[in-house]
C-alpha cells in the first residue's frame, strides 16, 4: 500500500560502501522499503551497524543511495526546498567548540536565512524549552554530553522543520533529559511535526514511536505500529484495588471454573523510569538548581503552529 502524502518514501533503498579501488565493502543498506506519514514518529531500531544512520544520511541527501528510489516531502533529498524543511540532530556532537550556546543557536538561525529578530525570538524560546537558559554565555566546550545533546536539539528545531531527524536523541541524557526529550517529541508530533528517530534504546523508542522498522544487516526484519507490534492479543490483565480475601477466593473460583486454570495473581511494580523521576524531583525542589541542566518549559512557542 502506497500513500501519496507519505512524507518519506524508500523503495529498495541500498547502500554499497565501496573501498578505494572501488570494490563493494559493505552493504550497510539492503533494499529497504517503508512509508513515514505525516505527523508519525517512526522509530528505526536495530543493533550497532545496522544501517541505522546510514539509513537517515540518504534521506538527509548527505549520502547517496547506490540503487533503489527515495522520496523526501515530495521531492529528491538533495532539494534546496527539502532541505528547508528539514531538522536533523547528528549521532556525534559536531557543534562549534568555542561558541556559546546562544551563539550556536544563532549560527544555524543565521544559516537558515533568519532576521536577526526571527533569530532572537526562537533563540530565547528553544534555551528555555531545553533547559539551558542560564548556560547561554557559556561556550560548548565546557557542556557536559548532555548539556551539548540538549543544544544538539534546539539546533535542530531552529528552522521550524517539518520534518525532524534525529539520530539516537537520547544518547548521553540522564533519565530525565531522556523524559523531557521523549515528551517533546510526542509534542512535536502533536503538532504536526512529522519524526523520524534511531535509536537503541528500546524502551524510548516504546514510548513514543507510532510505528517502527527493525534492521538488522541492512534489511528491515520487522515493521508495524508498535501496538500491534507487542500486544499480546490472546491474553488480559486485570489492574484492581487489593480484594477483601473472601471476594479474591471468589473471583479465583470463577477464573479456574471458566479457563481450568489458576490465574497469575501479583502487585502491580511501578517502572523504574517513574519511580526515579519521582525522587529526583523531590530532590530538586528541595535545593537550587545545579549549574548544569535547569527546569525546562514545554515546547518553544514558535513551533506551535499547526
Ligand atoms: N563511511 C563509511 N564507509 C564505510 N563503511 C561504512 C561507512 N559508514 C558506515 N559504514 C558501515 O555501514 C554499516 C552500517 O553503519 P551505520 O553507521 O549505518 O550503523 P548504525 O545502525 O547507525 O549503528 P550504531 O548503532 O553503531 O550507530 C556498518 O558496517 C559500518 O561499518
Ligand atoms: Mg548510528
Amino acid at each position: 500500500m502506497t500513500d501519496n502524502n507519505a512524507i518519506i518514501r524508500a523503495e529498495g533503498l541500498t547502500k554499497i560502501f565501496r573501498d578505494f579501488w572501488h570494490r563493494p565493502k559493505v552493504r550497510a543498506v539492503d533494499a529497504l522499503s517503508f512509508e513515514v506519514r505525516p505527523g508519525e514518529v517512526f522509530g528505526l531500531l536495530g543493533p550497532n551497524g545496522s544501517g541505522k544512520s546510514t539509513t537517515l544520511k540518504m534521506i538527509l541527501g548527505l549520502l547517496h543511495p547506490s540503487h533503489g528510489q527515495l522520496s523526501v516531502l515530495g521531492r529528491s533529498p538533495r532539494d534546496v526546498k527539502t532541505k528547508e524543511r528539514v531538522g536533523y540532530l547528528p549521532e556525534e556532537s559536531y557543534l562549534y567548540q568555542y561558541l556559546t550556546g546562544e551563539e550556536t543557536l544563532d549560527f544555524y538561525g543565521r544559516l537558515f536565512d533568519l532576521g536577526s529578530g526571527e533569530r532572537r525570538e526562537r533563540i530565547e524560546q528553544l534555551l528555555r524549552m531545553i533547559g539551558l537558559e542560564h548556560a547561554r554565555n557559556r561556550v560548548v566546550a565546557e557542556f557536559s554530553k548532555g548539556m551539548a545533546r540538549r543544544i544538539g536539539l534546539a539546533q535542530a528545531l531552529v528552522n521550524d522543520p517539518d520534518l525532524v531527524i534525529l539520530d539516537e536523541p537520547t544518547s548521553g541524557l540522564d533519565p530525565l533529559g531522556c523524559r523531557q526529550v521523549k515528551d517533546l517529541i510526542v509534542t512535536l508530533a502533536r503538532r504536526g511535526k512529522t519524526i523520524l528517530l534511531s535509536s537503541h534504546l528500546l524502551a524510548d523508542v516504546e514510548d513514543v514511536c507510532d510505528r517502527i522498522a527493525i534492521l538488522y544487516n541492512g534489511r528491515i526484519q520487522a515493521m508495524g505500529p508498535i501496538k500491534d507490534l507487542l500486544e499480546e492479543k490472546s491474553r488480559l490483565q486485570l489492574t484492581i484495588p487489593e480484594l477483601p480475601p473472601d471476594a479474591m477466593k471468589r473471583v479465583l473460583t470463577v477464573i479456574r471454573e471458566a479457563i481450568g486454570q489458576d490465574p497469575e495473581v501479583d502487585h502491580p511494580r511501578r517502572n523504574l523510569e517513574h519511580y526515579f523521576l519521582e525522587v529526583v524531583e523531590k530532590a530538586r525542589r528541595g535545593s537550587a538548581d545545579s549549574s548544569g541542566v535547569g527546569p525546562s518549559e514545554g515546547v518553544a512557542r514558535y513551533l506551535s503552529h499547526e
